[in-house]
């Protein structure tokens, strides 16, 4: 097992990765935070699989444990989920000592994170990722919330975990679509910060798709350092944390037009390819980038071309999107491998082009 702390001063945490160490939780929990009660929450799906193994390391720990179940997907990351929450830990009489878990994809981590955010002023809780998109990205980092009917993640707070337990070992239930999705973030987290992380997913693509355990917990620690890194220098994100959002400006539109019928990790492997033909037409990068991004995409199953949208609805959706600060658009754009930076209302033609190449490609 590894760990890796981020340094938020008092809001410091571990985020432990390891192969089989859901069987800790109990142990870890009560070291860090001791609470008086902890109530896991979780997915139906992912409770079937993983629930029973998470009471019983916390039980084994002598604490008192419980679980509470709501249904898998985006939809309840909603006010009517949050409500029936709150009801149960009321009514269950929860107080300020004990913890939530989640246990869970990137859904159960915002929802219960938010619900621990704001019962009674704010309780602690402890992250349990199982998909690999919330093992790298959505695990660490602070942000909670739910989604509104206007706007996904619209209402929200941040809230730090006290821990971070990755059990790899979890990934191997996880279907495949969803394992490549979280994929696009690793990817990412090597292009906007560590050109070093960046030649290990590449030279490893195969090992990841396997999920051979010893590649895969470098990977997750890799992605989780980089994401801590970017975390603790800008936790409410006014500058760098924002390089997190490479690929996601151009990826949002591909979202939002599909009617979400492609994934979030493909369509920021799609921004990706978008952003740095952008790049290119700006004269920021060479096209050496993109020659180096696109094969391992492929590799990890991710496309690098996007369907044949409209390209003024994409630029139109992109102008839309909430990263956008007073109407001007602001995209992330990669200098060189390892390194990004933000670019302020881009040439809107050489946007145009970007899109138009990238469908075409
Ligand atoms: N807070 C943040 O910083 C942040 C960052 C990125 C994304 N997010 C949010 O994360 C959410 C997406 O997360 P996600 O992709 O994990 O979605 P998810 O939580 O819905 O999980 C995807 C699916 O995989 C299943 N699953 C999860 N782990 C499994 C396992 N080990 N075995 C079998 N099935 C498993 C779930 O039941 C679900 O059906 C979005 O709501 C997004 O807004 C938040
Ligand atoms: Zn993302």
């Amino acid at each position: 097992m590894q760990t890796h702390r981020i340094a938020l001063g008092e809001r410091s945490y571990d985020i432990l990765v390891g192969s089989g160490i859901l069987s800790q939780l109990g142990a870890r929990v009560k070291e860090t935070l001791s609470p008086s009660r902890a109530i896991v929450i979780a997915d139906r799906h992912v409770a079937d699989i993983y629930a029973e193994r998470a009471l019983t390391s916390l039980r084994n720990a002598e604490l008192d444990a419980d679980l509470l179940t709501f249904p898998p997907g985006e939809d309840s990351k909603s006010l009517q989920r949050l409500s029936e929450l709150y009801d149960e830990l009321l009514t269950r009489r929860l107080d300020r000592k004990s913890c939530l878990v989640a246990l869970g994809g990137g859904v159960t981590g915002d929802l219960a994170g938010f619900a621990a955010a704001t019962y009674m002023r704010g309780i602690p809780f402890v992250q349990v990722p199982t998909s690999l998109l919330a093992q790298v990205d959505s695990s660490s980092g602070g942000k909670t919330g739910i989604n509104h009917p206007l706007g996904k993640n619209m209402i929200g707070a941040f809230h730090q975990p006290r821990l971070v337990l990755i059990d790899i070992d979890t990934l191997r239930t996880l279907p495949a679509e969803e394992l490549h999705s979280g994929l696009a973030e690793v990817v990412k987290h090597g292009m906007i910060r560590d050109a070093d992380y960046f030649e290990q997913v590449e030279k490893n693509t195969s090992g990841i798709l396997a999920l051979e355990a010893e590649i895969m917990e470098r990977i997750v620690l890799g992605s989780c350092r980089i994401k801590g890194d970017v975390v603790s220098d800008d936790e409410r994100e006014s500058g760098v944390r924002a390089h997190l959002n490479f690929g996601h400006t151009f990826g949002h539109a591909y979202e939002t037009l599909s009617h979400y019928e492609i994934r979030h990790g493909e369509a920021v492997a799609m921004g990706m390819i978008a952003a740095c033909r952008l790049a290119e037409r700006l004269g920021i990068a060479d096209a050496s980038i993109r020659e180096r991004l696109a094969p391992v995409l492929t590799r990890l199953g991710l496309p690098t071309a996007s369907p044949a949208f409209d390209a003024e609805d994409v630029f139109a959706s992109m102008r839309g999107d909430k990263k956008t600060e007073r109407d001007t658009l602001r995209v992330v754009l990669v200098s060189e491998l390892g390194s990004a930076r933000i670019v302020e209302a881009p040439d809107p033609d050489a946007v145009l082009a970007a899109i138009r190449e990238t469908a075409a490609s």
